[in-house]
């Protein structure tokens, strides 16, 4: 369905957004973007259209690539696709994909009139308790207008019956999470006695809410539920301004009113995580508009925690991340009203550069009285070396907390490469670091049966002949069958399959071992793949047969049943004789 489409993309375009290729002879060459390394082992095939990693031994086809490295499903994957290189998308998933956009549509227009009713409440004569927690809290008027600010009134149904007056049906009012339904069935506001913030996406558009009481209540703020228009883990406060800045980095604060109150205070480039872990969805979206972050979390124990999590996120999408610890145990809200905003953008000036972070708190962390905490910290630290691609950066780091700490370079980098030989060479006296040699494919039955199918991927017009002298019997593999029986399907139908598409029926450890394969099979002529098919006909049946005879040989041995044992007997004999013959 979706191969003609994908044929049109070609894997070394889009991999090389994520990391440079160099051509050698057939392939290309780079830095694998799946783990950190410091040289290439990560190959990609523009006649095969696969990719491959000799390291971490990922691998697959453009879709596969696009679904790990972006975290989306096989049909965001081609959507994504489509929309990079502009190709249009088949029918099928085209059509999905505008009823679920109509739906979108409809909520983020709901929202809108929502934004806009609880704007006008907040102005009205009932949002005056709101208006003066606004002034308690410094933000002014024109700030209020720029983030949309809002009230929600202290009544049940006051939205609700607003939004039904607009056209809107009870059932899509709660698909947008503005109303709830009780247990007498009518249908309520969520947003009670509340101060508002729209939550907006990258365009501008209001895809949610968030409410905060007015007072010291508990819970403090109550948000929208995830909806058609609303993915949290998809989007970032205050990115609609934060981008469109003139800085060439982003603030990330956890809360609504810090991103409100830096901006207010003339830091427009800062985002809000709405005080939760970051995902790599977020990662991604940030790097679309700068590389270079600041994470200003809150000084409690839950804020600095979460930074830490949110670091590594952000720098293993290749982000360049720094972070900002704020003194005293303020908030960056707090901060900046009592010390101005110079004071503000000296602590971005001096953030700490990731590994730098990670060494103070890990010293906080470790007891380094003890020898045990002394190990924890040369454990803590190496990890967080290892993260760096660069080795020279790592050596640099590791020679400032040798210094620092009193141990020896040569322990960390050791450490720091623990899989892999660290020798000092003779000449120099410097370190050296020697990367492990990758692993021998196993030639094992569902290794023949993979080698197969990416034979007859090669030539489709073996699968006749296959099917004739073997069929689906040939495959033990569940996930093979499959693929085999989707391949005759193709064939009957005068569809190609290409190796590259076998593995995007498969899940990525599967999908990778076919790119393994893949990426040693070289055939120049018609002649030789269909002897290497033969050959794999035959490794299958001597495995098979050995199999076979194997487990004759236990049940000889097991029987006491002699008309039994005579078949068996009998059976042995005539495997015996197939091995030597498959053998010759
Ligand atoms: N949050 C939430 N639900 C809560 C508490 C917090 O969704 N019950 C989210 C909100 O997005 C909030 C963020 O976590 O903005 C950070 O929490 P906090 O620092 O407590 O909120 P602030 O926005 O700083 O609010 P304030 O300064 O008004 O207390
Ligand atoms: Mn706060």
């Amino acid at each position: 369905m979706y191969d003609d489409f994908i044929s049109k993309i070609d894997i070394v375009d889009i991999i090389s957004d994520y990391t440079g290729l160099k051509r050698q002879g057939n392939e290309y060459i780079g830095l694998c973007p799946f783990h950190n390394e410091k040289t290439p082992s990560f190959h990609v095939s523009r006649d095969k259209q696969t990719y491959y990693c000799f390291g971490c031994k990922k691998g697959g086809n453009v879709i596969t690539f696009i679904r790990s490295k972006e975290g989306l499903d096989f049909f965001d994957s081609l959507r994504y696709l489509a929309d990079k290189t502009g190709l249009e998308l088949p029918e099928k998933g085209g059509q999905r994909s505008n009823k679920k956009a109509e739906i979108i549509n409809r909520t983020i227009e709901m929202n809108t009139v929502a934004a806009q009713f609880f704007y006008q409440n907040l102005k009205a004569g009932r949002g005056k308790e709101a208006l003066e927690y606004l002034k308690k809290r410094q933000i002014n008027p024109s700030t209020v207008k720029r983030f949309g600010l809002g009230f929600a009134p202290d009544s049940w149904d006051l939205l609700v019956k607003y939004l039904v007056t607009k056209g809107y049906k009870e059932n899509e009012i709660l698909t947008a999470g503005l109303g709830l339904r009780t247990k007498k069935e009518t249908i309520i506001d969520r947003f009670r006695n509340r101060l508002m913030f729209p939550i907006f996406d990258v365009r501008g558009n209001v895809i949610a809410f968030g409410g905060r009481v007015l007072d010291d209540q508990l819970p403090k703020y109550m948000n929208s539920p995830e909806t058609p228009s609303y993915r949290k883990k998809d989007n970032l406060y205050a990115l609609n301004y934060a981008r469109k800045s003139e800085q060439n980095n982003i603030v990330i604060v956890e809360g609504y009113m810090d991103a409100i109150s830096l901006y207010q205070a003339g830091i427009d480039n800062v985002v809000a995580s709405l005080g939760t872990a970051l995902t790599e969805r977020q990662a991604l979206l940030l790097k679309r508009y700068t590389k270079n972050v600041i994470i200003c979390y809150d000084a409690d124990l839950a804020g600095q925690t979460a930074a830490l999590k949110g670091m590594d996120v952000l720098a293993d999408k290749g982000c360049n991340v720094k972070v900002i610890t704020i003194p005293s145990g303020k908030d960056p809200d707090d901060y900046i009203k009592s010390e101005g905003a110079g004071a503000f953008r000296k602590l971005m000036d001096k953030a700490d550069p990731l590994v730098e972070y990670k060494v103070k708190v890990y010293k906080k962390h470790c007891d380094m009285s003890t020898t045990a905490g002394q190990v924890e910290f040369l454990n803590l630290i190496a990890g967080a070396l290892a993260k760096i691609d660069n080795r020279v950066e790592v050596e640099m780091y590791g020679k400032k907390i040798a210094h620092d700490y009193g141990i020896s370079l040569e322990a960390i980098l050791s450490e720091v490469y623990k899989n892999e030989k660290v020798y000092k060479t003779k000449d120099t006296g410097k370190l050296q670091v020697e990367a492990p040699t990758t692993m021998e494919t196993k030639n094992d039955s569902a290794d023949i049966e993979r080698r197969l199918l990416i034979l007859l991927a090669m030539d489709n017009d073996y699968i006749p002949e296959f099917n004739a002298k073997e069929g689906d019997t040939f495959f033990e593999d569940n996930d093979h069958l499959l693929i085999y029986k989707e391949m005759k399907k193709n064939y009957r139908n005068k569809k190609t399959v290409r190796p590259s598409s076998l593995m995007q029926m498969l899940d990525e450890d599967k999908a990778a071992l076919f790119a393994q394969v893949l990426q040693n099979t070289h055939f120049e002529s018609k002649e030789l793949v269909g002897k290497a098919i033969d050959e794999m006909i035959m490794k299958n049946r001597l495995s098979k047969t050995e199999k076979r005879y194997n487990e004759v040989l236990v049940a000889m041995s097991n029987t006491s049943d002699d008309e039994k044992r005579k078949e068996l007997k009998d059976e042995f004999t005539r495997l015996n004789r197939e091995l030597k013959n498959l053998k010759r």
